[in-house]
């Protein structure tokens, strides 16, 4: 995962063995060397072999060698960089063959994730790929404004995405909530801006050398100039309240007024020098400049911004924010960057080398495209919403639907996942993108007619599992919760309930931004729970097949989940009694009770094939609704699929 572009499976094995040693040849830099021994670590540990060759340098250049790596040069992290590699694998031994050593990197992905049990030990199977990315943009953004998240999870998680050809890291450093780098020109930005929570020089340029290390591009992202409330904090005369002297750091979510001034030229002084610095740190050619969600309130309540507006000739203030933009993106350029921004940013006038994040929409992804932007794709990749992974998969960057010119489609880059961080901390952050932007990642990389979304899971299953390598804690972090909400008591009934919930879609867990603070505590049931039962999942596959076919062998799983549900509110409520911060999820608790008996009773009839009458019927929508009711901020996840049993119970009459 992701899919490669061409895979033909050979006869005969690769046995893994502990002699199994790497060589290279061609132009193999340190960075190949570095990834080849992280590469056998990981084999050995996949393994339990004590593999004799501990680490590669220079002495293995040559021929020899169970895995040759074959590179032409060594690869620039840049956009446009050749990725492809090939790789074959047969009896005789493992060869790979890439333009640059990125290509290189992922073939040693593809090797790791083949890696089966034989009737001797672990082996490869005989194969040949040829493979090379769909788009050349894949990224994962993380908010570390609104819960700074230390680098320890960023190296974790720049593992993760090396694991699935990710490419591009979008580090959202600055927001109402904070401001996460360390300034040396205006120190007072972090110092007031970030509650002591951000990231050192010496720590950004230790990311930006990790990610490299993975063929991962790091682009910086200072969102203004609205989401400045922590700038402002800190230099509150760069404001556009006329006279304001101070500013908070703000501690809900959602949009707030704080703007930066964009008639004032301290303004450009202070932004130039803070992104000229950086731009040193954060060597890669695009810069982002957020620009999103300012509704201008504090621009038009300020009488010297409107008269500057009215003499510039603006008639609105996008064309005001078109006109800051335009002076930073002249700024960046002297830098040698490119400006990204979110999609508001395309307005008329806006420089051709400008690069647009859509989010809103595909429309401004097509028409940044047509108009001849660089662009790519958030919308329909936003993790923090809590869809299925399904849903992600879903979305691609350049459906057949779009018209547009072969010129045109080169300009979409490909897309993001992004991981906005209001309800997520260190502790969680890994369960919110992993493993369902491994899907995303499949979507950016692969051919678009890779689309069987059963498949799909089936192989993000397998994922999940080895993304644990990396130290995330995506699998970890659910139980560690659950035993802190137990208290010592055996959390099995607690995880079978979890497993069969989902936190409450989009923004909905969180009303108006306020019920939670950026202090609030985010280790309670919802944080427990994933965006994508497996549970759900297979019950309702099973379901299906049953509904379809009442000898079909699911049914007699449909009847024990149903029955584990039922008692399971038993066992738990005897924690719940003893845990106050279980209380929360009592009528969840006996919801699961009251809709797996319906469920019960609904299997039942159908097999029998008999039709309800009308007071069964009655009772059961009140338990189905009742059922659909939110407990610790989650919901039920297989209460659709029960419905659907019910409903199948009543025959529908069809006249003519
Ligand atoms: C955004 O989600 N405000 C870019």
């Amino acid at each position: 995962m992701p899919v490669p572009q061409e895979v033909s499976l050979q006869s005969g094995t690769f046995a893994l063995k502990k002699d199994f040693r790497i060589s290279l040849s061609g132009e193999p830099d340190q960075r190949i060397l570095q990834a080849s021994t992280r590469f056998l670590r990981r084999l050995s540990n996949r393994t339990g072999l004590f593999l004799k060759q501990g680490y590669v340098t220079d002495t293995n250049f040559g021929k020899g060698g169970s895995l040759h790596i074959h590179v032409n040069r060594p690869g620039e992290v840049r956009l446009h960089e050749d990725e492809s590699y090939t790789l074959d694998i047969s009896r005789s031994g493992i060869r790979v063959e890439a333009e640059t050593d990125l290509g290189a990197m992922h073939a040693m992905e593809t090797i790791l994730q083949l890696i089966e049990s034989g009737e001797s030990g672990y082996q490869l199977p005989g194969i040949e790929i040829t493979d090379s990315p769909r788009f050349p943009w894949r990224g994962l953004m993380m908010d570390v404004a609104r819960h700074f998240q230390p680098i320890e999870v960023i190296k974790r998680n720049i593992d993760g995405m090396a694991a699935v050809k990710m490419n591009v890291l979008h580090l959202h450093l600055t927001d109402d909530q904070g401001f996460r780098v360390e300034s040396k020109s205006y120190p007072v930005l972090h110092q007031k801006g970030s509650d002591g929570q951000y990231f050192t020089q010496t720590e950004l340029r230790t990311i930006v050398r990790y990610a490299a290390d993975r063929g991962i591009r790091v682009v910086p992202e200072f969102d203004v100039p609205g989401h400045a409330s922590s700038w402002l904090a800190a230099m509150p005369e760069l404001g556009s309240v006329e006279g304001k002297k101070s500013y908070e750091i703000e501690r809900n979510a959602g949009i707030f007024d704080p703007t930066l001034d964009p008639t004032n030229e301290k303004t450009y002084e202070v932004l130039a020098a803070v992104f000229k610095e950086m731009a040193e740190i954060f060597t890669d050619e695009y810069f982002h400049i957020g620009g999103d969600e300012n509704e201008g309130r504090h621009w038009d309540a300020n009488k010297r911004i409107q008269a500057f507006k009215n003499e510039k000739g603006f008639k609105d203030n996008h064309a005001l924010q078109n006109y800051f933009n335009t002076r930073l993106l002249t700024h960046l350029e002297s830098y040698g960057k490119r400006m990204v921004g979110w999609d508001e940013i395309l307005q008329p006038g806006l420089p051709k080398s400008a690069v647009i994040q859509s989010w809103r929409g595909i429309d401004a992804l097509v028409n940044s495209a047509q108009q001849g932007y660089q662009t790519f794709l958030s919308n329909g990749f936003y993790i923090d919403l809590m869809h299925t992974a399904v849903n992600h998969y879903k979305t691609d960057p350049l459906p057949d639907s779009v018209s547009l010119t072969d010129e045109q489609r080169k300009l979409i880059l490909g897309g993001e996942a992004t991981m906005w961080a209001e309800l997520v901390i260190p502790h969680t952050v890994d369960s919110r993108i992993w493993p369902r932007t491994a899907a995303i990642a499949e979507r950016l990389w692969s051919a678009q007619d890779v689309n069987d979304v059963e498949d799909m899971y089936r192989r993000l299953e397998i994922m999940s599992l080895q993304l644990e390598e990396h130290g995330l804690l995506h699998i970890a972090s659910r139980d560690q919760i659950l035993r802190k909400l137990a208290g010592g008591h055996d959390i099995a009934p607690l995880q079978t309930l979890n497993n069969i919930t989902g936190p409450l879609q989009r923004y909905t867990r969180n009303p108006g931004g306020t019920m939670y603070q950026s202090y609030s505590p985010f280790t309670l049931w919802a944080d427990a729970a994933v965006a994508d039962s497996e549970t759900a999942r297979k019950f309702d596959s099973a379901v299906q097949a049953y509904l379809n076919d009442k000898n079909a062998k699911s049914g007699d799983y449909i009847k024990d989940q149903l029955l584990i549900w039922y008692e399971n509110h038993e066992a738990l409520s005897k924690i719940i009694r003893v845990s106050p911060m279980l209380k929360e999820i009592e009528g969840l608790s006996e919801q699961l009770m009251e809709v797996s008996e319906l469920g019960m009773q609904a299997v039942y009839l159908f097999e029998k094939n008999e039709t309800p009458d009308l007071n069964w019927l009655s009772e059961a929508e009140k338990v189905l609704k009742k059922a659909r009711l939110q407990g610790g901020r989650t919901e039920l996840m297989n209460v659709n699929t029960i419905e659907q049993i019910v409903r199948s119970l009543v025959k529908v009459e069809t006249g003519n």
